[in-house]
Order: structure tokens, then C-alpha cells, then sequence
């Protein structure tokens, strides 16, 4: 132990947020060095991977006959294991410099309702793309104490994390969690009703970047002060031509509406879970809002109205996971020695 926490003084360790939608990489004693998409572009034949993040994104939904654009995460988990490896090995390359001759540790997010197998997938991966030791810590334990929250505390606090393919909520206490629901129902699902709304009421065919960008643009939980109006483009379901069709607020609202009450009723029922004197220490302190879903215009006020509890969104949601992980990183070494007091995950 006392050798692992001397290896740590030169190995530049790294705390990662392996999100469905965007990866996130923290190093040690500087911070987030790399937030990209999670997307692998690859040869379709050769299986060669050409692009990866960003540049892989640009590439979804408009690959020709030779390329492929794949998330190897879907609803939280790795499903594509190659892909997966391909993406972590190449974010891994470039935060960690070959001059650092001790491999590097890696502490991992992953969702709470996680199974096994899935947890080894991630651990596989990570040791493939070149990790000395693996430590996976659940999201929204990360999201807290990325949030600023002292989860140590014997007081409740509640996190409620919308990502791309989960939709994380859970009351920790005393560095636990005592309820929580992992949902696969987030932002990914919402682009899918969309799309299916689109095509619906438009007779119009769209992808999901241009879903994506509707609902970054002009979605909402509740009803917009002044409506908006998006011009999008698509494929006319019937004549097959490129066609355009304006596209309303309003009725993005409604069309949210379904993944939306699924992850509100998520929220309920982690609250109906939670003991009562708990339930008191939320009332004074709410909930901490974060992931990517937390942007959406008026959802952290429609929580409010449902929940009659303050709802808190931190400065930048999006990275709450990977901000978690780095302090999670920071401590190891105390956690790893010998003198350390209780669990870290
Ligand atoms: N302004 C916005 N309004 C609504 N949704 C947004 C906004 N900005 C980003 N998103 C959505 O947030 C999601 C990505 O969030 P995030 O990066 O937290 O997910 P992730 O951590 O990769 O996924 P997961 O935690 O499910 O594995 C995407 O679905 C994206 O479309
Ligand atoms: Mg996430």
C-alpha cells in the first residue's frame, strides 16, 4: 500500500466520466484537460478507427458507404466493448504524456444501477488503455461531491443527474446512498421524441443531431414566456425530397412531456424511499440538478413545482461527474494509506 502511495507521487492519475453522451477526463492537481463527445468514427471495413470525439460527432448521421459513426455507450453502459476501448485508449493518449513512466490510475463514474458484467466491461477497458489500478465510483455519488456537496455529512443531500442515455437521482448520506433510481430514460430519449414528433406531425424525417439541436435550442419543460419558432430540415416522409418545416416551443414542450414525467416520477419515488428524518434535511436542502438534461429551459422549476422542493442547478452541470472524480483523485492517496479512515466508494 505504503509502494502504490509512492508510485502515486509520480503518476498522473486520472478521473474520468465515461458519460453516454460526452467523455470527460480530470488529472490530477490540474483538473478537466479533455471534455469531447463519445463517438468513434471507423473504416467499415478495415475496422480502423479515422476520428474520435469531436470530429467523430460531426460525422453521426452523415457517414457515406465507407465510414461509420458509433456511440459505444448507450443508456450509461458500454455496449460496443471495441469501440469503447478504441475511444478511452485514444482520450487516455492524450492526457497522458509518455514522459510519465508509471501508468497512470484511473477513478471511473459509472451508473448506480450497474450490473456486474457491465462493471467489468469498464474496468477491462480502462486497464486496456493502460491503467496501473481502477477504482469505479457511482455517478451520482460523483455528481455530488462534484456539486459541492459534503456527502459526509449526517444530513441528506439528493442529486438528480439527466445525461445523455441516464437519468440518475439519489439521497446520500453519511458518504451512502440510501435511495436512489437509474433510469434509461434522459436526454437521448428525448431527441427520439422528437424525432418521432416530427415525423408525426411534419411528415418530416430527421436525424439526431438536428433533434439534438431543437431541443437545445427552443425545448423546454414549461411553457416559454415568449414562444419560439425553429426552422429545421429533413427528409419529406412521403415524396422522399429534402424539405423544411417550422418548428414551435410549444410544441416541443409537449412533445418532452413523456421522458420528462418519467424522470420526475423517478424523483418521487426516490423520495417516497427515503426515511423521514432524511426527508426533513431535504426540505431545508433541496436538490442539486446537474448532467446535461439540467439546461433545459424550466425543468429545474417544473422539479420545484412538483417536488415543492429548492431545486439547484451548479455553474457547470455538465462537468458535476468529472469534477467529482478529481476529487476523488486528489484524496487517493490518503484513502490508500494505511492510516485511512473508512471506504472511499
Ligand atoms: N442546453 C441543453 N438543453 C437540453 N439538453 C441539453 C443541453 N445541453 C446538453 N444537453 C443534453 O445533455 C445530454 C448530455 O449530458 P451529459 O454530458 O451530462 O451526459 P452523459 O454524462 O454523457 O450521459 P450519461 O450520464 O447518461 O452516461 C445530451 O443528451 C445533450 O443533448
Ligand atoms: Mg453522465
Amino acid at each position: 500500500m505504503i509502494f502504490e502511495t509512492i508510485l502515486g507521487w509520480w503518476s498522473r492519475d486520472l478521473g474520468i466520466d465515461l458519460g453516454t453522451a460526452n467523455t470527460l477526463v480530470y488529472v490530477r492537481n490540474e483538473g478537466i484537460v479533455l471534455s469531447e463527445p463519445s463517438v468513434v468514427a471507423v473504416d467499415k471495413e478495415s475496422r480502423r478507427v479515422v476520428a474520435v470525439g469531436r470530429r467523430a460527432k460531426e460525422m453521426l448521421g452523415r457517414t457515406n458507404f465507407r465510414l461509420e459513426a458509433i456511440r459505444p455507450l448507450q443508456s450509461g453502459v458500454i455496449a460496443n466493448f471495441d469501440m469503447a476501448e478504441a475511444m478511452l485508449t485514444h482520450f487516455v493518449h492524450r492526457c497522458h504524456r509518455r514522459r510519465y513512466a508509471v501508468a497512470p490510475r484511473m477513478v471511473i463514474a459509472v451508473p448506480s444501477g450497474i450490473t456486474e458484467v457491465e462493471e467489468r466491461a469498464v474496468y477491462n477497458s480502462a486497464e486496456r488503455a493502460g491503467a496501473r489500478k481502477v477504482y469505479l465510483i457511482p455517478e451520482p455519488k460523483a455528481a455530488a461531491i462534484g456539486a459541492g456537496l459534503d456527502i459526509t455529512e449526517p444530513t441528506a443531500s439528493m442529486v438528480v443527474d439527466i445525461g445523455g442515455g441516464t437519468a440518475e437521482v439519489a439521497v446520500l448520506s453519511l458518504a451512502d446512498i440510501v435511495a436512489s433510481q437509474s433510469i434509461r430514460t434522459a436526454g437521448d430519449a428525448m431527441d427520439r421524441a422528437i424525432i418521432h414528433h416530427v415525423r408525426d406531425a411534419h411528415q418530416l424525417l430527421i436525424g439526431e443531431p438536428t433533434a439534438e439541436r431543437v431541443k437545445i435550442e427552443i425545448g423546454c419543460a414549461r411553457p416559454l414566456q415568449q414562444e419560439m419558432v425553429l426552422e429545421v430540415m429533413g427528409r419529406d416522409t412521403v415524396k422522399g425530397r429534402p424539405r423544411v418545416a417550422q418548428v414551435s416551443s410549444e410544441e416541443v414542450r409537449l412533445a418532452l412531456a413523456e421522458p420528462i414525467q418519467k424522470i420526475v416520477a423517478a424523483v418521487h419515488t426516490t423520495l417516497q424511499q427515503t426515511e423521514p428524518e432524511l426527508s426533513a434535511d431535504l426540505v431545508r436542502r433541496g436538490m442539486v440538478l446537474c448532467g446535461g438534461g439540467a439546461l433545459l429551459s424550466g425543468l429545474g422549476q417544473l422539479l420545484e413545482e412538483e417536488t415543492g422542493l429548492p431545486v439547484h442547478i451548479p455553474e457547470d452541470p455538465l462537468s458535476c461527474v468529472a469534477r467529482g472524480t478529481g476529487v476523488f483523485l486528489e484524496n487517493l492517496d490518503r484513502f490508500l494509506s494505511p492510516f485511512a479512515v473508512g471506504p472511499i466508494a
